[in-house]
C-alpha cells in the first residue's frame, strides 16, 4: 500500500489536465451490454473503479480492448463488446469491493430479460440503500425478488412494457438504472423528479448516439421511448467536474493560479460561484477555468443538493478550503448521513470544526500543522491533500487505495503545479 508525503508552503502555479468524469465513466461502461456492437469510449480516466468495472463486465462475456494509449498519456481508449452475454450474475465478491457495480442492473435487465445482482453493501459515507432502483423497474413492469443477499430482476418475455415513475428522492444511480433498462423497453417508459446531473446527460448522449429515443436530457423529466435494438457508437467521456473543482480547491488554498485544462464551466456552476464567494477569482476560458487566489479568502456558508446544487462530493474539499477563510462557515450536508469523516483528520491538522447532525461549523485559522492522517472514503481523503498543500511542515496521507478510486494520477498531476508531494510505498 502507498502513502502520500506532502510538504505544505508551496504556491501551485500552471496548468492541470482534467481527466474523463469517474461518474460518468461507470454508467457509460455498462451501456455496452445494450447492444451486440462495439462500444469505444475515449477520454476513460484510468482508475482503480474503472479497472474493476472492466473485469466485471469481463465476467458477463464482454470483451474489453485499451487501444493505443502512452504510459504517460491521462486517459485511456476502451472498446468493449458483447456479441453474446455469457452470464447475467454480478456476484459478491465483486459487487462488494465496488458499489457502482449496480449500474449492471438495468442494461443487463434490458439486454437478457433477466439479472442478479448482489446487493451492494453500505459504505463509509452511509448505507446507501437501493430501493429506488427497484421501484424504478418495477414501474416499468420488471418482477423484483430478493433472496439470499442478491437481487434478481426479470421482465415479461418481450421486454419492459414500460411505466412512470416519479423519485420521491433524487438518485443519481436510480435514475442511470431506470433510463439504461428503459431504452430497450417494449413501451414507452417516463422518469419524473430524475436526476439532472451531468453525467446522466453523459449517459442519454451514449445512448442517443446508439440509436435510443430519449426527450427531456438535462431535464428531471425524462421520456424514453423502447427501441427494438441499439447500435456501437464511438464516445467521449465528460470531463470530471468533481476532479477540477477538487483541484480549484487545492490551487485557492495555496494563493495559486492554475489552468483547468479541459474543465467545463457550465457543468460547474455552483462550484465556480462557491469560489467566488469565497474570493477567488475565476476566469472561464476556451477550453478550461482559470482559477486565481492571491487574496484573503471569506467564509462562506454552503449547502449540499442534487445538481444544480451545490454538489455533495465537493463538500468535503471545500470545508478544508474554509479551514483556512476568515470567519465562520456553516456546511450543511444534506445527501448523505455520515459524509464527514474528514472532520476529525482536519482538526488533527489544527482545524477549528465542530458537528451536529449534518451540521458542520467551520471557524477559520490562521495556520493549520501537517500530521499523519488516514483516508477514509474518496472525497475525504482529497480535503486532506488539500490541507496538507497549505499545512506547515509534512503531511502523510495513508490509504491511498481510497485516493485511487476517484482521482487520476494526482501526485503527477500536482507535481505540474510545484506541489511537493511523493507517493512512497508504506511499511
Ligand atoms: C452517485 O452516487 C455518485 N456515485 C456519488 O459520488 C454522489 O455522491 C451521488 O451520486 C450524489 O451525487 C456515482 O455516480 C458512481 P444517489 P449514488 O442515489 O447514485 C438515497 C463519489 O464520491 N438513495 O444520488 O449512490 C441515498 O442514500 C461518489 O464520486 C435512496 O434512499 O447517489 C442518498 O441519501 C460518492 N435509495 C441519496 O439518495 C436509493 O435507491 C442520493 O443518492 C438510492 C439512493
Amino acid at each position: 500500500m502507498d502513502k502520500l508525503v506532502i510538504c505544505g508552503g508551496n504556491r501551485l502555479e500552471g496548468t492541470i489536465p482534467i481527466s474523463g468524469a469517474k461518474n460518468a465513466a461507470l454508467t457509460l461502461i455498462p451501456c455496452a451490454l445494450l447492444t451486440e456492437e462495439p462500444v469505444t469510449l475515449r477520454n476513460l480516466p484510468r482508475l482503480a473503479d474503472i479497472d474493476g468495472f472492466q473485469h466485471l463486465m469481463n465476467q458477463f462475456g464482454v470483451t474489453t480492448v485499451i487501444q493505443g494509449t502512452r504510459p504517460q498519456d491521462f486517459g485511456r481508449v476502451m472498446s468493449l463488446e458483447a456479441p453474446r452475454i455469457t452470464s447475467s450474475v454480478a456476484p459478491y465478491d465483486l459487487v462488494r469491493k465496488m458499489r457502482a457495480s449496480i449500474l449492471v442492473l438495468g442494461p443487463m435487465l434490458a439486454r437478457m430479460g433477466e439479472a442478479t445482482v448482489s446487493m451492494p453493501g453500505g459504505c463509509a459515507i452511509g448505507n446507501r440503500p437501493i430501493d429506488l432502483h427497484l421501484k424504478a423497474l418495477e414501474a416499468f413492469g420488471a418482477r423484483i425478488e430478493l433472496a439470499q443477499g442478491y437481487v434478481k430482476a426479470m421482465a415479461p418475455d418481450g421486454g419492459l412494457p414500460g411505466g412512470d415513475f416519479d423519485f420521491p428522492v433524487v438518485s443519481v444511480g436510480a435514475t442511470e438504472n431506470a433510463v439504461m433498462a428503459a431504452v430497450l423497453a417494449s413501451g414507452t417508459c417516463r422518469l419524473f423528479n430524475a436526476a439532472r446531473e451531468p453525467e446522466i446527460v453523459d449517459l442519454c448522449n451514449l445512448l442517443s448516439a446508439m440509436g435510443a429515443e430519449i426527450e427531456g436530457i438535462g431535464t428531471s423529466d425524462l421520456t424514453i421511448h423502447g427501441v427494438r435494438r441499439l447500435h456501437g457508437a464511438t464516445y467521449r467521456v465528460m470531463a470530471d467536474r468533481i476532479e477540477a473543482g477538487s483541484y480549484a480547491c487545492a490551487a485557492a488554498i495555496t494563493g495559486g493560479e492554475v489552468f483547468l485544462d479541459g474543465a467545463r464551466a457550465d457543468e460547474m456552476h455552483a462550484t465556480l460561484t462557491a469560489l467566488r464567494l469565497i474570493g477567488v477569482e475565476i476566469e472561464e476560458r476556451r477550453g478550461g477555468i482559470a482559477v486565481h487566489a492571491d487574496g484573503p479568502l471569506k467564509a462562506t456558508d454552503l449547502t449540499t443538493a442534487p445538481y444544480p446544487g451545490f454538489a455533495t462530493d465537493m463538500q468535503a474539499q471545500m470545508m478544508a478550503l474554509l479551514c483556512r477563510a476568515e470567519g465562520t462557515s456553516v456546511l450543511k450536508e444534506t445527501i448523505f448521513e455520515n459524509r464527514y469523516m474528514h472532520v476529525p483528520e482536519l482538526r488533527r491538522m489544527g482545524a477549528d470544526i465542530a458537528t451536529e447532525g449534518r451540521t458542520a461549523i467551520v471557524k477559520g485559522v490562521a495556520r493549520m500543522t501537517g500530521a499523519e492522517v488516514m483516508a477514509t472514503d474518496l472525497r475525504a481523503s482529497f480535503s486532506l491533500v488539500i490541507a496538507g498543500l497549505a499545512a506547515e511542515g509534512e503531511t502523510v496521507v495513508r490509504r491511498l487505495y481510497h485516493l485511487d478510486r476517484g482521482y487520476e494520477r494526482l501526485e503527477e498531476k500536482l507535481q505540474l503545479v510545484g506541489a511537493d508531494i511523493e507517493r512512497v510505498a508504506d511499511d
